[in-house]
């Protein structure tokens, strides 16, 4: 655990908004989703003022929004030059279904951006279709390319694993990943609030994908893992391509010794783990001009723990992927 830290430095991810133009089914329910009062949350300029305030106090130079999706909220251009001129701030990135990037990559590199992480599980369109109930994979293709064009690199996917199909998704994203050199991420589903039966069914670990690509021939070799980051990377050579991957394991790795995050969820409150229910309700304490919020917000990243169980409570959406 890193945090607090007087030297060193912590990554920041900070949810814009809960909605999202697609309704993946391990993130969100098909219908019924439970989505936060318009009044809840805040504004972007009140956001970016408690960026800025945990930018002083807790080392944080790195800056990832996500959402939901982050470019279904109006303004985020003005939100990102705001967070990337905060003095400390080294790298704004962002986390994105891609479905909007198409139109917005260029203004968002303009405004600080730095690069993207792409969400994309699947380059079939029937099952990208199915898994994110409506979505058209075509425009997060276009989506990637207007990205590596306005120089948001290095990009990254990440893709959801999943059983039913990761003979076929996990051989088609490599083959995409090399052929447009990016690294590709695979994650490990997580059961959420949501769709509890389906997760149980489709989960499948990353050894059991990496044996499964080693039995159909492929060579995987570790390369040299970023610090504090959960992604083990390894170079997977298959059929003369050589891509390089992540792979994110939250359940069956533990890398929570190493976590150095912190998150501000959709509502403008602080939270210290994805898996703690418990959050810090700082935008509001910030507004309402409390006295000793910063003693409070010690204490509160003070006790942040490993979990004891990978399990999450609400929908990821609410609280930033
Ligand atoms: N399990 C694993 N990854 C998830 N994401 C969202 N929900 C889950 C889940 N239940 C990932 C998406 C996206 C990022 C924002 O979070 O794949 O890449
Ligand atoms: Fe939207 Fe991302 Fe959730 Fe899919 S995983 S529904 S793209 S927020």
């Amino acid at each position: 655990m890193h945090l607090p830290r007087a030297a060193g430095a912590a990554t920041l991810r900070v949810s814009v908004t809960d909605r999202c133009n697609l309704r993946c089914a391990y993130c969100m329910p098909e219908v019924g989703v439970p989505l936060l009062p318009r009044n809840e949350i805040p504004p972007l300029s009140e956001l970016a003022g408690a960026v800025r305030w945990l930018v002083e106090r807790f080392a944080v130079d790195r800056v990832k929004v996500t959402g939901g999706e982050p470019l279904v909220r109006g303004g985020l251009p003005a939100f990102v030059s705001a967070v990337a001129a905060i003095p400390g701030v080294r790298e704004v990135s962002m986390t994105t279904n891609g479905t909007r990037l198409a139109a917005s990559a260029r203004e968002l590199a303009g405004a600080g951006l730095g690069r993207v992480n792409v969400s994309l599980d699947t380059l079939d369109p029937v099952r990208f279709r199915e898994l994110t109930r409506g979505g058209r994979v075509e425009e997060v293709l276009e989506g990637i390319d207007a990205a590596l064009a306005a120089g948001l690199t290095p990009l990254k996917l990440n893709s959801v694993l999943r059983r039913s199909s990761f003979r076929d998704d996990v051989p088609a994203l490599l083959s995409l990943a090399s052929e447009k050199g990016v690294e590709v991420r695979f994650i490990e589903l997580m059961q959420t609030g949501t769709e509890a039966a389906w997760a149980i069914a489709e989960r499948v670990t990353g050894a059991v994908v990496r044996d499964w690509l080693v039995s159909e021939g492929a060579r995987v070799t570790p390369l040299p893992d970023r610090p504090n980051a959960p992604a083990r990377r390894m170079s997977i050579e298959r059929g003369g391509q050589a891509t390089a991957t992540g792979w994110i394991d939250p359940v069956s790795h533990a890398f929570c010794d190493d976590c150095d995050r912190l998150r501000l969820d959709a509502r403008g409150r602080l939270r210290r783990c994805l898996m703690d229910d418990h959050a810090f309700p700082l935008v509001d304490l910030l507004r309402r001009g409390e006295a000793d919020v910063a003693a409070a917000a010690s204490i509160y990243v003070g006790g942040k723990r490993p979990p004891d169980e990978m399990t999450i409570g609400s929908a990821m959406a609410s609280i930033g992927g």
